[in-house]
């Protein structure tokens, strides 16, 4: 890389290998940015072509309107021409003395189809939502795709969620059949899946479950509901013909917080999904046909969906999913994952890098990591000192690293700079794809000018993978996005300012959304979960900044009777566990009296979160309830 300033370019070698080479093209995509996805749609096998591009009817829109695919023909029977015997899949299974396991592409393709013939049997039609919670385990890419090949809708839940987060997702889409496993392997441990699976079922529509027999575990088993799912793959046929879809019929749902304890299921469609993933993945990535492509992220985040499956396959490249922790049973567990496989790319979020750098350097000296083109971060900004560790001791001055902005909402990477074009800040995420039109607005809706920070803006045409909407919650749709600048504008959430060159630095979110270790939650889902608590009055809970994890949240309680403290304080950590599951814990509850409110009942939540970061408190006059604040302080 060369540096000139403070900015980072890509050498000539980086520039000659990558896909995109000049800032050409995002003039001419920025000029005509609808005949620029239309150019890049057409580089997808599509049985039937759309009619029109983009259709807009604020706050609803529409791409490639008319047009017919299936994105597994993409994923899958377009690489059997020429990749068909190339490795598609590899997965590294946690426990080290476990043998890894690869799939070829047709490897692949004969799995999925049988999967697909075993749901259709099974009685899953078209349009159907199938509710997907398993592990990082092959099997759980197989499902996604087999329910994609038949034109079911996958609603994947993270297995680290608890039974009640599973429980509420199948309530709101319905779900009749549930994919599920015995059991996983988490730091030596084995965690039992189908346990929380019973649980989650009750009070549902499931009818059938299917488990893949992964840990062996002991688990209950109920005759005519459960199916063993390498069972019902043996006696299927290795063919199965693709359901054709129409561009805007639903690909999946995938959930994320919402303000209460509801979570929002982010409708993500088949057509301009399939174009966004498959060229973000190429340009941001660089991902050619040998390249080994490993994004740590879990398979239920829409990073593990756009880039654990979908993205790498659409581009025949060969990618890596590992079930276990990066740092167990060493802390470099990663770095033997990379040397082992020889990882090209590397994409992971910066809670994991703060966490190998706190380890210290001295486990890396020797690894030289010459496999390793490009690196790649995400889900929460990157702080300089992380940058520059990540650059150095892991990209060792060679590699950019593409700091891709993007939501469980936009389906793919919508903001970062190109490997081959740059430049490369630290701190900042860099420009907006090619084809998407960001800005900085003030409050009234005024573009600022550099160096302002406002809200970060998406303007029409939006993107092809923008959601369409929240899956039965209309209003939700429109208020969460459409109702701060009105229903033609897309409001992110997002605080971010841009420098003289247009680079973009994030600089966080302006909802109650918390990122705890890249995971996204809000403090209204965790207040709902402590307020189920009979003898809590109310609660308040904010993110506090934390030195690994970005941020962490902290509870303020109020209790109805004061009676054994330290028991109530574990049942509301339980109680968060049983509604959300462990990523979810409070680093600390505190009992107070009482919470710092405006004289019109308002919970100032700021001002909770201040006591923790070095802001002044600021005027506290406005205060119904001043004195609470000091009292507060001294239990801090
Ligand atoms: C929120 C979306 C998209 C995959 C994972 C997160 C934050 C995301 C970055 C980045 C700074 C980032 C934003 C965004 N975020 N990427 N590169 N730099 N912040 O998806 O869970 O839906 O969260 O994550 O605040 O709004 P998500």
């Amino acid at each position: 890389m060369i540096k000139k300033g403070n900015l980072y370019w890509p050498s000539k070698g980086l520039q000659k290998r990558a896909w995109v080479k000049s800032k050409k093209i995002y003039q001419e995509a920025q000029k005509r940015p609808i005949k620029f996805w239309e150019k890049l749609a057409r580089e997808i096998f599509w049985h039937k072509k759309w009619k029109k591009a983009f259709l807009h009817q604020p706050p609803y829109f529409k791409w490639f309107i008319g047009g017919k695919l299936n994105i597994t023909e993409n994923c899958l029977d377009k690489n059997l021409e020429h990749n068909k015997n190339k490795v598609a899949l590899i997965w590294e299974p946690e426990p080290t003395e476990e043998s890894s396991r690869t799939f070829t592409y047709y490897e692949l393709y004969s799995q999925v189809n049988r999967m697909a013939n075993a749901l259709k049997k099974l009685g899953v039609k078209k349009g159907d939502r199938v509710g997907i919670y398993l592990p990082m385990i092959p099997e759980v890419i197989i499902s996604m795709l087999a329910c994609a090949r038949i034109g079911a809708v996958h609603a994947v839940v993270f297995s680290a969620f608890s039974p009640q987060a599973l429980k509420i997702r199948l309530q709101i889409t319905k779900a009749k059949i549930l994919i599920t496993a015995d059991g996983y392997f988490r730091r030596g441990k084995v965690i039992n899946l189908k346990e929380n699976a019973e649980e989650g079922i009750k009070d549902t529509q499931v009818k059938k479950v299917i488990v893949v027999e992964r840990a062996h575990n002991q688990i209950t088993w109920k005759k005519g509901r459960d199916f063993k799912f390498h069972d019902l793959l043996e006696t299927e046929r290795r063919l199965c013909p693709s359901a054709i879809m129409d561009s805007e019929d639903l690909l999946f749902i995938l959930f994320t917080s919402g303000t209460t304890g509801i979570p929002k299921g982010c409708v993500h469609t088949c057509g301009g999904y399939t174009v966004q993933a498959k060229f973000t993945g190429r340009w941001i990535f660089d991902l050619k046909e040998d390249d080994v492509f490993w994004s740590m992220a879990d398979i239920g985040w829409i990073t593990g969906h756009t880039y654990s499956c979908y993205s790498p396959l659409l581009n025949g490249t060969t990618f890596l999913i590992f079930e276990g922790a990066p740092d167990w049973p060493t802390p470099d567990r990663w770095a033997q994952i990379i040397e082992k496989y020889g990882v090209t790319t590397f994409y992971t979020a910066p809670t994991a890098i703060r966490m190998f750098e706190k380890y210290g350097a001295e486990f890396l000296t020797k690894y030289k990591f010459n496999t390793l083109q490009i690196l790649g971060s995400v889900g929460e900004p990157i702080d300089e000192a992380a940058w520059r560790w990540y650059f150095t001791k892991v990209g060792k001055k060679r590699c950019p690293i593409v700091d891709t902005w993007w939501q469980t909402e936009t389906g793919g990477i919508l903001i970062t700079s190109l490997p081959g074009v740059g430049p490369f800040k630290p701190a900042f995420t860099g420009l907006p794809f090619p084809g998407v039109k960001v800005d900085i607005w003030d409050e009234k809706g005024k573009s600022l000018p550099p160096n302002k920070e406002g809200n970060l803006v998406i303007l029409p045409p939006f993107a092809p993978g923008l959601l369409r909407e929240v899956y039965k919650n209309p209003q939700k749709y429109l208020k969460t996005y459409w109702s701060q600048y009105g229903k033609k504008v897309y409001f992110t959430s997002d605080a971010a300012l841009k420098d003289e060159n247009g680079l973009i630095r994030i600089v966080g979110r302006v909802d109650d959304v918390i990122k705890v270790a890249g995971h996204r939650l809000t403090t209204g889902e965790l207040e709902a979960a402590i307020n189920l608590h009979e003898d809590v009055t109310e609660c308040a809970v904010v993110g506090i900044p934390d030195e690994i994890k970005g941020e962490v949240p902290v509870a303020f309680v109020v209790l109805k009777k004061k009676r054994h403290p330290q028991k109530i304080k574990e049942v509301i950590i339980s109680k968060i566990r049983a509604e959300i599951g462990p990523i979810a814990l409070p680093k600390e509850v505190y009992l107070v009296e009482d919470l710092p409110k405006t004289r019109s009942g308002k919970i100032m939540r700021r001002i909770l979160r201040r006591l923790f970061t070095k802001e002044p408190l600021g005027d506290l006059s406005t205060l119904a309830n001043p004195e609470s604040v000091d009292i507060i302080k001294m239990k801090t």
